[in-house]
């Protein structure tokens, strides 16, 4: 049985820094819905909101107070019921964030366990004893520091597997887990389109064990909350997985699991990171590498039994275009290479804010500009363990979250159109060139690239469920065929800043899309540097010999 979000493409906004409506700098619903016209032209299914909860707004909302809430930077829940129709009307559904590895610790539920240990909600949390006075074990946090804090009002430590403000809940307790399904099918009955589940593979953990992703319980888990909420609903779900594996990938998502419709995972964008090493610890990104990554998620998931998320950013990665594209020179050709490259995988596409406009990193000088509570207590733990400050201003340049918060470019005008006051993190200064109203003037755009992309995918449905099969190329380049019902589509970019060849054994019938004047022939071939090109090719008995074995 097909399903919409097999041929849906998501795009992802992070509240924050989408539209303000209000002047007071930090985007917020009304402002969404302000902008639904813009989504709608692009021709996205489904919106993910990064999450809009209450919040004390610690790790920006993904420390949530009360799940069945607005905050009311945000908005009210009146508003939040108008994006869901006004959406809805534009035949967009809406993906909420669902946050349950942790919460906030001013959740009401957090703050009744750290009073007593006496307290029903105490167990809804994980807490441990000190072991010769201190913590428990050496799990660590992912931002920075021990995964354990001390509370001294019952003389116990709770684990936080991110900030200490974001305790960790206990999905052993059974009751938990009851009022997680509650909150869940209030969403659900609110007309919603899904869940996006922020690490959902940290929910089984076994933090004795020092086990955090993947633990033993982790698909029970999955399966008791399908079964108890969306399973009953026509919605989507994607977990966000950051070690999954295709094998892992496939039990997530195969439909006779009954657990998630896909994941995201990280296998690819983890490519430019020394293996063993923090995130902060980089090396050049190895095309070879890349392609080899992406053609693996390819064949060894079975798209007939599960199902993947293609992805470049989101609001935790640096901009695409900065990091394996080039944002000078060919920023413009280089965004449209990658755009290219990866829509026409199989898989549901994600498009985060700004990346179909070709929205760059935004470097800073001092750590003072920096809000993201990752990164400024990486840079806190690692200048006082002996790191040269410049070191680590450097790594945060490259891959600090802040880089994909900076507010929408919507105009080249003051604050780029996104607030009328004074933005919460400060607008990136290319928005004079890079803004939605020059891109959507401009039938070359970037923009116009995506926009032409999302439309193939609704058209064609090759594009949504053709075998995929790669070439043999030299390492600069990735090429592959869709093949479906007798058609078959040749894809080939040149990954690099520098001229690569290309030999085709087809022939071209007609070029779908490209990002410089398509090709002629293609026969033998000099790719410009990033040049990228989707084609409709006959002589499929000559491709079959030239696919790489997998
Ligand atoms: C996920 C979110 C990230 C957040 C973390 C803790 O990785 O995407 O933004 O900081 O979980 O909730
Ligand atoms: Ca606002």
């Amino acid at each position: 049985m097909t399903q919409w979000w097999q041929q849906a493409v998501v795009y992802q906004i992070y509240p924050r820094s989408f539209q303000d409506s209000n002047g007071d700098g930090i985007g917020d619903l009304p402002g969404i819905i302000s902008r639904l016209d813009y989504l709608q032209d692009l021709g996205v299914d489904a919106l993910w909101l990064s999450p809009v909860y209450r919040s004390p707004g610690v790790d920006n909302g993904y420390d949530i107070s009360d799940y069945e809430a607005i905050d009311p930077q945000f908005g009210t829940m009146a508003d939040m019921r108008r994006l869901i129709q006004a959406a809805k009307a534009r035949h967009i559904k809406i993906v909420m964030d669902l946050v349950v590895n942790h919460t906030s610790d001013q959740h009401p539920w957090f703050q009744a366990a750290a009073r007593s240990r006496a307290d029903p909600h105490r167990d809804w949390y994980i807490w441990r004893d000190p072991v010769d006075g201190h913590e428990p074990n050496d799990l660590r946090s992912t931002f920075s520091g021990s995964a354990w804090a001390w509370s001294a009002a019952t003389g116990q430590y709770y684990l936080h597997l991110f900030g200490r403000q974001q305790p960790d809940l206990n999905w052993a307790n059974p009751v938990l887990r009851q009022a997680i399904y509650r909150m869940m099918n209030f969403w659900l009955d609110e007309g919603i389109g899904g869940f996006r589940l922020d690490v959902i593979d940290l929910i089984g953990k076994d933090p004795d064990a020092g086990i955090t992703a993947n633990g033993p319980h982790l698909h029970d888990y999955l399966r008791e909350m399908n079964a108890a909420t969306f399973g009953r609903f026509p919605v989507m779900t994607v977990g966000e997985t950051w070690g999954a594996t295709p094998a892992i990938a496939q039990q997530f998502s195969d439909p006779a699991h009954h657990e998630l419709s896909m994941v995201f995972q990280f296998e690819a964008m983890q490519l430019d990171q020394v293996p063993g090493q923090s995130k902060w610890v980089t090396r050049p990104l190895d095309h070879q590498a890349l392609r080899d990554v992406l053609c693996k998620w390819q064949t060894e998931l079975d798209y007939h039994h599960g199902w993947n998320a293609l992805f470049w950013n989101n609001h935790d990665l640096p901009r695409i275009v900065s990091r394996w594209g080039d944002d000078g020179r060919y920023r413009v050709r280089s965004a449209k290479m990658l755009a290219i490259l990866l829509h026409l995988l199989r898989g549901t596409p994600y498009i985060y804010q700004g990346e179909e406009l070709g929205m760059t990193n935004a470097p800073i000088e001092r750590i003072e500009q920096v809000q993201d509570i990752e990164s400024r207590n990486a840079y806190a733990e690692q200048v006082a363990a002996g790191v040269a400050p410049a070191t680590m201003l450097a790594a945060i340049n490259r891959m600090g979250r802040d880089n994909a918060r900076t507010p929408m470019q919507w105009t080249a005008g003051p604050q780029a159109g996104f607030t009328a006051g004074t933005p919460w993190l400060p607008v990136n200064a290319n928005h004079r060139q890079i803004n939605a109203a020059a891109a959507q003037a401009d039938q070359d755009s970037v923009l116009a690239t995506y926009r032409q992309l999302v439309a193939l995918r609704h058209t064609h449905p090759l594009v949504v469920w053709g075998e995929f099969a790669p070439l043999t190329t030299v390492p600069g380049v990735m090429a592959y065929t869709r093949t479906y019902q007798g058609e078959t589509w040749l894809i080939v970019a040149n990954l690099t800043g520098t001229a690569q060849s290309f030999t085709s054994p087809a022939h071209l019938d007609a070029v779908i899309i490209s990002n410089m004047t398509a090709p002629t022939t293609l026969s033998s071939l000099q790719l410009a540097p990033y040049q990228a090109f989707v084609a409709k090719v006959t002589g499929e008995r000559d491709l079959n010999t030239h696919r790489r074995e997998s």
